[in-house]
């Protein structure tokens, strides 16, 4: 185990030593939710979310975002360490953390949110660095340096109440629009006084508070400093100013951990990459900054394998990785990695389930987390390990990531497993993502199911249909279908015609697309496949019956699609656009479209069908297993996302 780690990743399985505390490795596991976002008195949610998040050996984990005073915390909860019973709580999740991995480095993330408090009142008084009137009319309180200090107290007694009950440290929150990045931004910040104009004014809070949480907390007490390396807002500070701002932080922090974004537009300013972003997307950032301090640098963002994370280390662009929404889709990411197993880590794919964005804008903090797509998992309140009470012989009908799933759900549990698949490869549909470079991540998530799948005594079959005689020579006691979805044609003149191509096909280079595209049906697909195809260098047409492009999509991939066709040249939009007909002839197509009461004819090159799926037919697979105990589940029960299938096959194989 230890020498394979050490040979394939070596630079990201060697220890770091960091105010006297070890890292046994370079990973940590990013602030995702604070003990804030629940009544950790009655509800034991956040230590079954450590204890998902942290089985598979991060050197470090660090709690999220915990608000520092009652007026603060607005949207959040604030407790008072100062009670025993509240001290005992935090505690308790201090041996949670310490019970996945004794030696883990244990941190806290300290949060003010200044003026984008959530709907602030007399109590929670939005403040910030200059007084002003938010966009929703709500006043803004200019902070004088009596409110500074009253601040920097109370991250100090906080950090202290943390480090009583055995945190190792503490992450000031100084990113992600947060009250610090209000101070750092001359958008925001217009003070004249010594914390407005130059960078070290507009740093000098930060400071005092690191500095006011040194004082207090001792010299055994790790600081690491959460900042938004690059807000990528226009007019927001350069990237000069927060090499500088760390600079400062220096003097008292110890890590540097390099972030990026505002809270308020997470997915366009990077504090949440997309798909559509590269991995270790604020790696550069970090290495800039790391050139100018002499304390250690952590970088998070779309870091999703173990050779990402190695060449970040190796390459000497930040001294460790910090792994957010890659700890939903696969935990076991560091102890897949240092034994070998790399190819089976569930990648998180950035499909943006797992945070549809700012609470204030949802609804409330019940409304974080409403799951993963890579892992059925996560959600479980229950995920004590299950064997079956009797061993049974399971045949699965269809490869795809549902009945993947199912098979390894079955097999852990200790049922005899037999995967049948019709194609010469596992992964279903995702494998046209291979022709796609924004969608490599689904590939190759494919890939990692099929992996962990081979990794199991599971019977894969490929190239095999479901026959009465290969029934007969498996013998199950159940069958489970699982054979997937097939694009829906609805019933348009024309659109039956061999020349219209589904959207799955335009990504394959074999299939010849002409210059002008026109891709019927504006979802999540129609526009992903718009995007696709556009820089590819085609001019595209979108055309949407509804008044909205990719309602289906997460809250915030929909905000960044609509983002990038809105800035795309290439791509023309047609809302509230039915397609009426469509004719082909030898010169192209004729999409006939029917928009606020009129028709009009659109020429083109190439029509594209973006128009849904279909669940396909089990009749047959019912039929062969009218003997057997039978259930289907995914696609072809109902055609919807990757979520619903590993979840329908999670569940539907733990009640065997
Ligand atoms: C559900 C969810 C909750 C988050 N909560 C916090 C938080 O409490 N504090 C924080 O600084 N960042 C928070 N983040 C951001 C992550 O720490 C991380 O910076 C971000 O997800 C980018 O890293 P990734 O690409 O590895 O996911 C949250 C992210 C998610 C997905
Ligand atoms: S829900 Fe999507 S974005 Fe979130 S961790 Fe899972 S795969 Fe990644």
């Amino acid at each position: 185990m230890e020498s394979n780690s050490k040979i394939k990743y070596p630079h990201l399985f060697s220890p770091l030593k960091v105010r006297g505390k070890t890292y046994k490795n370079r990973m940590i596991c990013a602030p995702i939710g604070g003990i804030a976002y629940e009544d950790h008195h009655s509800k034991p949610d956040i230590r079954n979310f450590i204890k998902y998040r942290h089985p598979g050996g991060a050197a470090g984990y660090m709690i999220g975002e915990t608000p520092i005073s009652p007026e603060s915390a607005r949207g959040f909860v604030y407790y008072d360490y100062s009670d025993p019973v509240n001290m005992s709580a935090l505690r308790e999740y201090v041996q949670a953390v310490k019970e996945q991995g004794p030696d883990t480095i244990l941190t806290i993330e300290q949060m003010h949110p200044g003026e984008i408090i959530v709907d602030p009142d007399e109590e929670h008084p939005a403040v910030g660095p200059t007084g002003h009137a938010r966009p929703d009319g709500k006043i803004v309180q200019e902070l004088s340096e009596a409110d500074m200090e009253k601040i920097c107290r109370d991250f100090a007694a906080i950090a202290l109440h943390c480090k009583t009950a055995g945190f190792d440290g503490v992450a000031p929150h100084l990113a992600h629009g947060w009250l610090f990045s209000q101070f750092l931004s001359p958008l925001v910040n217009k003070r004249t006084d010594k914390f407005g104009g130059s960078i070290e004014n507009r740093s000098r809070f930060a400071v005092m508070v690191v500095r006011a949480i040194r004082e207090t907390c001792g010299e055994d007490f790790l600081i690491e400093c959460r900042v938004s390396g690059d807000e990528h807002i226009d007019g927001s500070y350069s990237l000069d100013d927060m090499c500088e701002f760390c600079r400062f932080l220096s003097q008292y922090a110890d890590i540097i951990h390099v972030s990026a974004g505002h809270y308020r537009d997470p997915m366009n300013t990077l504090m949440m990459s997309s798909m559509y972003d590269e991995h270790g997307c604020n790696a550069n950032v970090a290495a800039r900054i790391k050139r100018e301090v002499s304390i250690p640098v952590a970088v998070v963002g779309g870091i999703n394998s173990p050779e990402i994370a190695e060449e970040i280390i190796a390459s000497g662009k930040a001294d460790l990785v910090v792994l957010g929404r890659q700890t939903f889709a696969d935990p076991m990411f560091p102890a897949k990695a240092a034994s070998g197993r790399g190819s089976e880590i569930r990648n998180c794919f950035r499909c943006m389930r797992c945070f549809p964005g700012p609470i204030d804008e949802l609804g409330g903090p019940e409304t974080l987390l409403p799951g993963c797509s890579a892992s059925p998992l996560l959600e479980q309140k229950d995920t004590e390990f299950k064997p079956a009470a009797k061993q049974k012989r399971v045949l699965i009908v269809g490869g795809g990531v549902a009945g993947m799933q199912a098979a390894q759900t079955a097999s852990d549990r200790g049922h005899s497993v037999v995967l049948v698949e019709k194609n010469r490869e596992l992964g279903g549909i995702l494998n046209y993502a291979r022709h796609d470079p924004d969608k490599l991540d689904l590939k190759r998530f494919a890939d990692a199911m099929a992996a962990e799948t081979y990794a199991r005594p599971i019977d894969v079959r490929l190239n095999t249909q479901l026959t009465d005689e290969l029934l007969a020579a498996i013998a199950p006691d159940i069958v489970i279908a699982a054979i997937g979805s097939s694009p829906l044609l609805p019933p348009i003149p024309g659109l039956g015609d061999p020349s219209v191509i589904f959207a799955v096909d335009a990504y394959d280079p074999e299939i010849k697309l002409g210059e002008r595209v026109i891709i019927l049906g504006g979802g999540q697909v129609g526009c992903e496949t718009a995007i696709h195809l556009s820089r590819g260098g085609k001019k595209v047409t979108l055309v949407e019956m509804r008044g909205e492009l990719a309602p289906d999509a997460y809250r915030l991939h929909n905000k960044r699609l609509n983002a990038l066709i809105e800035a795309d040249v290439n791509i023309e939009c047609l809302l509230g656009a039915a397609c009426v007909g469509v004719s082909i002839d030898a010169g192209g197509c004729a999409v006939e479209i029917e928009q606020n009461g009129a028709r009009r004819t659109l020429k083109a090159d190439t029509p594209v069908a973006a128009l849904g799926m279909k669940a396909n037919p089990t009749d047959l697979v019912k039929r062969l297993a009218a003997n057997c105990e039978y259930y289907a589940i995914g696609d072809c029960v109902r055609a919807a996302k990757i979520y619903d299938a590993l979840k329908e096959g999670y569940l539907a194989a733990s009640a065997l």
